[in-house]
C-alpha cells in the first residue's frame, strides 16, 4: 500500500529519464489526439529504475486500465489468452521479464501485437482448422533486464524500444525529498544527498535506504535526517560510501583474492560466492560495470584497479 503511494502518478511527477519522458509525452499526446492507443513499448535496463511505474503512468495519462503480469506467470498459452481477451480498448498490458516468455505464449503475442487477434489451430493433421479471436487494440509494455535475450520477431513488434539509465545523484536526492514529504519525515539536503550517493543510481534502493535511515533516526531520537544520521545508519546497514553492499564487496574481493584478478566466468563466480548467477548478472554487475569497478572481457569478468583501491586490496 505504502509502496504504491510512493510511485509518481503522472509524467510531471516523474523525476529523471528525461529523454524517455519527452518521447512518452509526445507519443501520448499524438495518440490521444488521433484517438488511438499508444504503440507497443519495450523498456530495458537494470531492476528498480521505474519500468512498472512508467506502464502505470502511461495507463493513467491515457485514461485506461493497466494489467501487470510477468512472463513466468504466462507459462501456458491459455494464461496469456485469458489476459488478452479481457482487455478493454486502449488498455495497457505490462509484462515484466518478457525475455522469459515460453515459446508458445510468445508466438501467440505476435499476431496479438501486430493485428490485434489471436490465431488458434484447433485439431490435428488434415482436420486441423484455424480459429481467429479478435482483440481490442491495446498497448503492450514489455520490460526486461536483458534486451539481448529477446527474439527478434518479438523485439521487432515494439514501436519504441527504450533503455532506462541509472539516475544521477541530484535526481535521486530529489526523489528522497519527495518521498520524505510523503512519509512526513524531515530530511536536510545534505542528508538526502548522502542517501542518494549510496543508492546505486536506483530509485527503488534510495527509497528503501530512506526508510531504514528514518527508522534509525526515530529510534535514536534524532529529530531530522542530516548527513551525520544518514552516514551512521548506512554504515550500520553496511552500505558503503559508493553504495556497495556486502554482496558487491564479496563479489569483488572473490575476484581479486581467489581468482587473482584474472578473467572469471559467471558460473565460477556464482559457485565461489554462493550467489545466484542470474542475480549476479542482472542485479549486481550492471552497477559495478557502470562505476568502472568491473570489466567484461570475452574471457570473463575482471575487477579494475579502482575496485582494488576501493576495497583497500591494492598489491
Ligand atoms: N519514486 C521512485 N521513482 C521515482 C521517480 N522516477 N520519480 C519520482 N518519484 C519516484
Amino acid at each position: 500500500q505504502q509502496e504504491e503511494s510512493l510511485r509518481p502518478q503522472n509524467l510531471a511527477e516523474y523525476i529523471g529519464q528525461k529523454d524517455l519522458k519527452q518521447l512518452l509525452e509526445i507519443g501520448i499526446q499524438a495518440a490521444q489526439s488521433r484517438g488511438e492507443s499508444l504503440d507497443h513499448l519495450l523498456l530495458y535496463g537494470p531492476p528498480g529504475l521505474g519500468k512498472t511505474t512508467i506502464a502505470l503512468i502511461i495507463a493513467r495519462e491515457m485514461g485506461v486500465n493497466c494489467k501487470i503480469t510477468a512472463a513466468p506467470a504466462l507459462e501456458r498459452p491459455r494464461d496469456i489468452m485469458g489476459l488478452l481477451v479481457n482487455m478493454a480498448p486502449g488498455d495497457v498490458l505490462f509484462i515484466d521479464e518478457i525475455h522469459r516468455l515460453a515459446r508458445m505464449s510468445e508466438e501467440l503475442l505476435y499476431s496479438a501485437m501486430e493485428d490485434f487477434r489471436i490465431d488458434l489451430t484447433v485439431g490435428k493433421g488434415t482436420s486441423a482448422k484455424t480459429r481467429t479471436i479478435p482483440l481490442s487494440k491495446f498497448t503492450l509494455v514489455g520490460a526486461t533486464t536483458k534486451v539481448g535475450a529477446l527474439t527478434s520477431p518479438l523485439r521487432d513488434r515494439f514501436g519504441l524500444i527504450q533503455r532506462l539509465r541509472f539516475y544521477e545523484v541530484d535526481e535521486l536526492s530529489t526523489i528522497v525529498s519527495r518521498t520524505a514529504g510523503i512519509l512526513q519525515t524531515q530530511v536536510t539536503s545534505d542528508g538526502a544527498e548522502e542517501i542518494a550517493r549510496r543508492a546505486r543510481g536506483t530509485p527503488r534502493i534510495v527509497n528503501r535506504l530512506l526508510k531504514r535511515v528514518r527508522d534509525y533516526a526515530q529510534v535514536t531520537g534524532y529529530p531530522q535526517i542530516d548527513s551525520t544520521v544518514a552516514t551512521e545508519a548506512l554504515e550500520l546497514l553496511q552500505v558503503d560510501p559508493m553504495g556497495l553492499d556486502w554482496t558487491d564487496r564479496l563479489l569483488l574481493s572473490t575476484m581479486i583474492n581467489q581468482f587473482n584478478s584474472r578473467p572469471v566466468g559467471l558460473e565460477a563466480l556464482a559457485a565461489s560466492t554462493g550467489e545466484d548467477a542470474q542475480t549476479i548478472e542482472e542485479v549486481y554487475e550492471p552497477y559495478l560495470l557502470q562505476i568502472g569497478y568491473l570489466q567484461r572481457t570475452p574471457r570473463g569478468r575482471i575487477p579494475t584497479p579502482q575496485a582494488k583501491q576501493h576495497l583497500g586490496l591494492e598489491d
